[in-house]
């Protein structure tokens, strides 16, 4: 059985003439499609084809979209959604002239969420991460990210991988959990960091790839966190057991993250809100996704990545919320969209290139999912607006319509007049 999506007013395809993913000035081509429907079968893309062929489509189901914007469904590649408890404290502490570093320094932080991950159960973490997953699928996001890295020790850490898995088969979106025991040195090893990077190298990447809780490892360097060697130690190892790598970096400074991430090309890098125009040009003459997290620096109140000079080097940008209870309290993908338009200066095309195939591309699916090709997974979110533009200019107004996974409507909003 076929399923038409019959006539949008746009199909954002965000096609990439099979290259699969987009970088430097080809991220401000969306390949958009006015007065053609998608065919679809077995959660597959069959064909695009003209409106005036649609006669000719039998025994299909008909999904009607007169006066929508189809796009690809989103890809949120960057969260640290399963947390416990929550750092209001610390969000006041900042407005009162504090920090993110010093909060960090000072045993709050990462830490503290730490804290609560570790008193929680799997049952509780269960709880927590279910509406944040259902907000995520209802703003149009089909594909969804989500880091361990708040449980630094070997029981917690894998407590907090299953929690994550849970949802792997137990929700309606694809989620990819991320294995990122390297997010900070918890208080037990503080005072003995070779210690703590032995339990990451030795016992958890061993356990967690072979029992199939991540295939994606991610590490944070910084200088609250972990240098450039340890990172280097963590890839090398990670690389061998066959993980997909990723890193934070150049987020508060400079210390080398970059020079590893290059070494070992790795998927992604993901914050560059300090990223040197040296380190521009070489991360332009890689394949290795450049990750843009504004909402980090709307959250903390500094400076925004160089999202225009990243482009303009050629770079392949993405873009996610880096939903997180800390840097980036904000689960939502459109206000991130929108903060890339105002305060990054990011095309609407550019920015939905960077939310869709090239956010695919730094989770490794960009093959499969991140564009409306055929032959790809039909994967889409559908917006009630005529251009698509107007999904970027409605700040705080969810308008989206239809969230559609392999095929079936997994969300729907209610109709508005
Ligand atoms: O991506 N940079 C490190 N990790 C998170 C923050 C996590 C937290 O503060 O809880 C980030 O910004
Ligand atoms: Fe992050």
């Amino acid at each position: 059985m076929k399923t038409i999506f019959k006539n949008p007013s746009q199909i954002v395809t965000v096609d990439t003439n099979g290259k699969d993913f987009k970088s430097g000035n080809e991220l401000s081509d969306a390949a958009i499609l006015y007065e053609h429907s998608i065919i679809v079968e077995n959660g597959i893309i069959k064909d695009l084809i003209p409106n005036s062929s649609l006669q000719k489509v039998n025994e299909s189901r008909i999904i009607d979209l007169k006066d929508m914007v189809v796009l690809p469904g989103l890809v949120e590649c960057h969260t640290h959604a399963a947390f416990a408890g929550n750092r209001a404290g610390e969000f006041l502490m900042r407005l009162q002239g504090s920090s993110y570093e010093e909060i960090a320094q000072a045993g709050g932080g990462i830490i503290s969420t730490m804290k609560a991950v570790r008193e929680s159960s799997f049952d509780e973490l269960v709880k927590l991460l279910q509406p944040r997953i259902s907000h995520f699928v209802a703003q149009g996001v089909t594909t969804l990210e989500i880091k361990s890295g708040y449980g630094l020790s070997y029981y917690d850490e894998i407590k907090l991988l299953q929690v994550i898995n849970y949802f792997k088969t137990n929700s309606s979106i694809c989620i990819i959990p991320t294995f990122l025991g390297a997010h900070a040195y918890p208080p037990e090893y503080k005072n003995d960091h070779s210690q703590y990077l032995e339990l990451i190298i030795k016992e958890m990447l061993p356990y967690i790839i072979k029992n199939k809780l991540a295939e994606h490892v991610d590490a944070f360097c910084e200088k609250t966190a972990f240098s450039a060697e340890e990172v280097d130690k963590i890839f090398l190892k990670a690389k061998k057991l066959g993980y997909k790598i990723r890193l934070h970096t150049e987020q508060f400074n400079n210390i080398g993250g970059l020079e590893v991430a290059l070494k070992h090309k790795i998927l992604s890098v993901d914050h560059l809100e300090v990223i040197t125009g040296k380190d521009i040009s070489k991360l332009a003459n890689s394949e290795i996704t450049a990750v843009l997290l504004p909402g980090v620096s709307f959250f903390l109140d500094y400076g925004y990545a160089p999202a225009r000079k990243l482009i303009e080097a050629n770079c392949i940008v993405a873009l996610s919320t880096d939903f997180n209870p800390g840097s980036s309290h904000i689960p939502n993908i459109q206000l991130i969209m929108q903060l890339a338009a105002l305060k990054m200066k990011m095309s609407a095309e550019e920015i939905i290139s960077s939310v869709t195939i090239n956010a695919a591309k730094a989770l490794d699916l960009n093959k499969q999912i991140g564009s409306i090709e055929i032959g790809k997974q039909a994967d889409l979110a559908v917006f009630r607006v005529k251009e698509f533009q107007e999904i970027i200019y409605n700040i705080g107004v969810n308008l989206n319509r239809y969230t559609v996974k392999k095929g079936e409507i997994i969300y729907q909003q209610a109709e508005t007049k």
